[in-house]
């Protein structure tokens, strides 16, 4: 078998839950955001155990994983952030999930068949303040709600709308989005409605402290022990909960002037010893890390050399005393005094974490640990 591990770190996971508790505040719950497999780190683990650990909402993107979710026993309220499609509503109707909603006809088959089961089903109705991508814009939203009130089977529930920029936290945009939104939570009040749910804050805007007063926050990264961008101050100690290992399946000694991997990019400038890992871009290893990334061997960081392949990649050992096959290769994670982020390989490869951690948590086997 492939000796590549993806560990996901339950503990750190917990720990990066209560301190995002902390940081909110005693009066914020928080929706934490387990959509695209929990950012690949396993939606109903993660989601198991934040339930247990006391998350008040789970966010999800579509029915399926909404549905996945309830048949593993999640019992917690899940928003359906991109909402759902006309034949989803049954099903949605029978799970006790809430859909986000910006349109009209989903909202009038909602209603027709929660009432035909006599069922009441919540909705978060979804404000576009800026992000232009999904939503009922802002100006609109007055309209839309006088049409959505009367229609009996549904509460509404909630009012969300997602930030643009909240990683740059002295953006004006931020704000900007932040008073459209409260402008349109007035207008609903004045409507007659009050939404027990508010939402507006991501990993960004808790961290900058921003729409946290409207009574939820939703973060997705921070739960993962990541920053939304790099360079926010180290005011709170977030744990990375995923780790990718593999092993060392092939060393050799090699003259000077030799060329490795595809396309000859890299020759060596000396004798070296080269060692071979079963990881490649097919395991989420970017191939934008051919002669670029570094991993851990023996807890010293060793260099790419040459292209990464499909399923592997070779690296320079010749400054690390006694490597054998069979030795442990940390390519996201700690090893001895030495840690590589997803935020290192981002940078490295011009994406940013969030892309990281799905493409290796998605592409390889994953193992539970809480210790
Ligand atoms: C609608 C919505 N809310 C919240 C989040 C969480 O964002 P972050 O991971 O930056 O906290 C996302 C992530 O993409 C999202 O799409």
């Amino acid at each position: 078998m492939i000796p590549n591990e993806v560990i996901i770190d339950l503990g750190a996971l917990r720990h990066n839950f209560f301190e995002i508790k902390r940081l909110a505040g005693p009066h914020t719950r928080i929706l934490a955001v387990v959509k695209s497999d929990a950012y690949g780190h396993g939606m109903i683990p993660v989601a198991r155990t934040l339930e247990s650990a006391g998350i008040d909402y789970l966010g999800v993107f579509e029915l399926e994983e909404g549905l996945a979710l309830r048949k593993a026993g999640c019992k917690v309220p899940i928003l359906i952030m991109m909402g759902i499609t006309s034949n989803e509503v049954s099903a949605v109707v029978e799970h006790g999930l809430t859909p986000s909603l910006f349109q009209l006809d989903i909202a009038e088959k909602l209603s027709r068949i929660s009432a035909e089961q006599g069922k009441v089903t919540p909705v978060h109705v979804k404000v576009d303040t800026g992000m232009t991508r999904l939503g009922v814009c802002f100006k609109d939203l007055r309209n839309f709600l006088k049409e959505i009130l009367p229609l009996k089977g549904i509460e509404l529930e909630g009012l969300f709308s997602h930030l643009a920029i909240a990683d740059q936290p002295s953006h004006p945009f931020t704000d900007q989005q932040i008073r459209r939104f409260h402008k349109v939570i007035e207008e609903s009040r004045r409507l007659g409605v009050s939404p027990r749910v508010i939402h507006i804050s991501n990993s960004g805007a808790l961290l900058g402290n921003k729409g946290l007063d409207l009574g939820m926050a939703r973060p997705g990264i921070l739960l993962y022990g990541s920053p939304p961008a790099q360079g926010w101050a180290a005011s709170v100690s977030f744990k990375p909960v995923m780790t990718f290992k593999s092993r060392v399946i092939q060393i050799r000694t090699v003259p000077l002037g030799t060329s490795i991997s595809y396309g000859c990019t890299y020759t060596t400038p000396k004798r070296c010893t080269i060692a071979t890992i079963p990881v490649g871009y097919d395991d989420g290893y970017s191939r934008l890390l051919s002669n670029n990334g570094e991993v851990l061997i023996h807890g010293r960081r060793v260099p790419v050399v040459g292209r990464v392949c499909m399923n592997l990649t070779m690296v320079d050992v010749t400054g690390v005393e006694g490597v054998s096959v069979g030795d442990e290769v940390v390519l996201l994670g700690a090893q001895g005094d030495e840690r590589i982020t997803a935020e290192e390989i981002s940078t490295r490869i011009g994406t940013i974490n969030y892309e990281v951690y799905c493409a290796i948590g998605k592409s390889n086997r994953r193992v539970y640990i809480d210790p």
